[in-house]
């Protein structure tokens, strides 16, 4: 029996629990053992199926030498910052959907992690369930990525996309998307580009293979387009979406998020509802596109379950991502946004 704790169940918290419970069969297969879910840290106790796995002390799964995989899904930086460093100086893997943690303190959360002997493991940061960055990193490893960019943030996706297609105001759209549990518990990173943005700064990362500080990156939301832009756009043969985008150009390197009008005839014009898409060209594939449900319960727990069996089967791995300061810099991105 493999044991592992989660911390914060919030959405993805719960679904991880239900995907480790519902999906038994096939995970012990791979693993050869069942996982189970030993302890939950929780800030306030509530009733429900998990009621007796629940703790509101951290040191109850970092004293506990049988959890040997933590799942971070708290969000913020603060309390998940400091237990993951705890976690992983316990000798335990992490693994998370936190994009904000990753965004900011990914590079050294991975030192320690290495330092450690440990896995801390984020697939489910960027895209919920669309395999992504394990693609990226490993799958594309012999090319230089020249360009990463998409569709990252499923909440803005579901709005945009419920006004062109019912004429639904931004605002309950808005609702709707925070009612099927795609929101972040504040919204205003949706809506104002900042969680398309944690997540092409973590794409760059890997990408590039240099740390980018998202206070760099200028990010724009959707919170200023109106439902009369929308079907402008959608006359004139556009679909409006909101685009993270990281490039290599000639002397440097870029990062922004900004709304995007995009001809109905490509692709990404057809990525519609909670979905997201990213595409990354490198040198030798050319563009490969990557697509799936970006953000929700299951979708985002499953990419954080099938971590959590990667960093049990596998020694620490990702150490080959050169994650370190950039020597060159990161340009100017202002140039970049006509
Ligand atoms: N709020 C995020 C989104 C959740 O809407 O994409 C998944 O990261």
């Amino acid at each position: 029996m493999i044991q592992i704790a989660i911390m914060g169940l919030g959405t993805v918290g719960t679904g991880v629990a239900k995907v480790v419970a519902e999906n038994a069969r096939q995970i012990e297969r791979k693993l050869g053992e069942p996982l189970q879910v030993k302890t939950i840290l929780v800030r306030h106790f509530k009733d429900g199926p998990y009621r007796q796995l629940m703790t509101d002390d951290f040191t109850k799964i970092e004293e506990d030498h049988a959890i040997r995989v933590v799942v971070e899904t708290i969000g913020g930086v603060e309390a998940a910052y400091e237990y993951t460093k705890r976690a992983l100086n316990a000798g335990k893997h992490v693994v998370t959907a936190n994009k904000q943690l990753v965004a900011e303190k990914g590079a050294e959360l991975l030192a320690l992690a290495k330092k450690r002997g440990v896995n801390y493991l984020f697939e489910a940061s960027v895209g919920g369930g669309i395999p992504v960055l394990h693609p990226l990193t490993q799958c594309m490893a012999a090319n230089r990525i020249d360009e990463v960019y998409g569709i990252l943030n499923g909440t803005t996706n579901y709005i945009l996309t419920r006004m062109v297609r019912a004429g639904t105001t931004f605002a309950d759209a808005l609702k709707e998307a925070q009612e099927k549990g795609y929101a972040e518990a504040d919204p205003t990173a949706d809506v104002e580009g900042v969680d398309a943005g944690r997540k092409i700064c973590i794409l760059a990362d890997l990408a590039f293979g240099c740390q980018v500080d998202p206070a760099d990156v200028p990010m724009e939301g959707i919170s200023r387009l109106s439902l009369r832009d929308v079907k402008i756009a959608q006359r004139a043969g556009y679909r409006v979406k909101l685009l993270g985008r990281a490039v290599r150009l000639p002397g440097g390197r870029t990062a922004y998020v900004a709304p995007h009008l995009i001809p109905e005839e490509q692709p990404l014009a057809s990525v519609d509802d909670v979905f997201n898409a990213v595409v990354v060209r490198g040198n030798a594939t050319g563009e490969v596109m990557f697509y799936g449900q970006g953000a929700g319960e299951l979708p985002t727990a499953s990419a954080c379950v099938a971590d959590v069996m990667e960093a049990l089967q596998s020694s620490p791995r990702r150490e080959e991502i050169g994650w370190e300061a950039d020597p060159a810099g990161f340009e100017d991105p202002q140039a970049l946004r006509s």
